[in-house]
């Protein structure tokens, strides 16, 4: 099969992969419309041609979290991930690392911190879920430093676990061990069991041989949703602030008041995420709330932006909207389903020449250039005549091109 786009290689992955991973990857909270949303919304954007320019040195790269990177995307924390495909993690950051750009590394990942750092010598960041057993969490932390990890991203937005009903559904995460219908599940895909089978049991690397945490991944995985500390709170940041002497990402915000909390509390940067629609369903899209959380930040911290990036348009809407980087979630998990490191490389290079080319037909040569181009991208209702619009909008209008004005 011809792969040609993320979707391509999100087919490709529901084709190899048992329903229960692909489910896992794919799906998200109750009726899945914030995770539609944040796909659909990117659509609410323009973004504006200009021709007869010279586009003979074209160059995507991007600083952010303190160093150049080949191009302002990098893979987000994605739990499971060794499930998907055989080593997931290493096999991820291999292919991050292949193409110039930095991966955060989930708590609840089948590679350990040790294995992944071991294979990216630059770039790595650690997501952490702060477990009921505060230790575990500075144990974590403490290992992410020691590899080498620069970064940590404190997941905000999963104090409880949402439902998520294909979840539900196959048993993920809520069953801990495998029932007739997973057996056969796994068995309508010879390939992976293969392929998995030969590689070994599948553990959570982070946590495996810890007091209390079970010893099979389905076990592990109920088990450890469960343990996440539901009261971590704002006055929790302080306590990590002081663990931790590199830089810290609360991802998880949505609202300029969250935003407001995360830098009183020292955070270096925030990454606007619903969670790619799996927690809040009805909460706002991510590319929706960007302007004003921008606005706000106003240069006072990094600004990361993830949930429903699927095309090279969706990230420089992103950039020029204000986020320094965007996150990409399912996107690079269907490569790896589909096909390991190459999948996840094939998505970034289609992603990446995406980019260029909607950069490029815009007339610009550069992020720097797209950072510094206000106006070129516009909300589309702000394109009708003021006439065919309500007063509402109108003043929504108004008050949205004032902030892409403003940056
Ligand atoms: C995630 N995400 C996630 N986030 C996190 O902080 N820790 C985690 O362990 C996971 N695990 C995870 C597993 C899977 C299969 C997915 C799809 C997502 C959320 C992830 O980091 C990111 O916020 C979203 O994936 C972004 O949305 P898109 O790009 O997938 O639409
Ligand atoms: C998820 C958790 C692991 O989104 O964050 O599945």
């Amino acid at each position: 099969m011809t792969i040609s786009n993320i979707e391509d290689l999100r087919r490709e992955a529901r084709r190899k992969l048992p329903r229960m991973f692909f489910d896992y990857i794919d799906g998200g909270a109750f009726s899945e419309h914030t995770l539609t949303r944040n796909t659909e919304d990117f659509d609410q954007w323009t973004l504006e041609q200009r021709v007869l320019v010279d586009l003979s040195k074209r160059d995507l790269s991007a600083e952010f979290l303190g160093a150049r990177y080949s191009m302002p995307a990098m893979l987000a924390p994605v739990g499971f991930a060794g499930s998907f495909w055989p080593d997931g993690e290493v096999q991820a950051a291999l292919a991050a690392t292949d193409a110039g750009i930095p991966m955060c590394l989930s708590t609840f990942s089948v590679n350990s911190i040790e294995e992944v750092g071991a294979v990216m010598p630059r770039g790595l960041a650690m997501q952490l879920y702060v477990f009921k057993d505060r230790e575990l969490a500075s144990e974590i932390i403490r290992r992410a430093w020691k590899v080498g990890v620069t970064t940590l991203f404190l997941t905000a937005d999963t104090n409880v676990s949402s439902v998520r009903e294909r979840d539900t559904r196959n048993g993920f995460r809520t069953s801990s061990s495998l029932n007739l219908s997973t057996v056969l599940d796994l068995l309508s895909r010879p390939a992976w069991c293969v392929r998995m089978g030969l590689h070994g049991r599948l553990m959570l690397g982070n946590v495996k041989g810890k007091p209390g945490v079970p010893g099979n991944l389905m076990a592990q995985a109920a088990y450890l949703s469960a343990n996440v500390d539901p009261s971590m709170s704002w006055s929790d940041l302080a306590w990590l602030r002081q663990q931790w002497p590199g830089k810290l990402v609360v991802k998880g915000v949505l609202s300029i008041e969250d935003a407001g909390r995360a830098l009183d509390g020292g955070a270096d940067g925030v990454c606007v995420s619903n969670h790619g629609g799996r927690q809040l369903d009805g909460a706002r899209s991510t590319i929706s709330m960007l302007p004003e959380i921008a606005r706000f930040v106003a240069g006072r911290a990094e600004i990361l932006l993830d949930s429903g990036i699927r095309r090279g348009s969706h990230i420089v809407k992103a950039i020029g909207l204000g986020a320094d980087a965007v996150l990409l979630g399912r996107a690079y998990a269907y490569g790896l389903g589909a096909s390991g490191r190459k999948g996840v490389r094939q998505a970034i290079e289609l992603l990446r020449t995406e980019t260029e080319l909607t950069l490029a037909l815009m007339g610009m040569c550069s992020i720097d250039e797209l950072r510094a181009n206000r106006g070129a991208v516009r909300r589309l209702a702000g394109e009708r005549s003021a006439a065919a619009r309500s007063p509402a909008e109108r003043v929504r209008d108004a008050a949205e091109n004032e902030v892409t004005a403003d940056r």
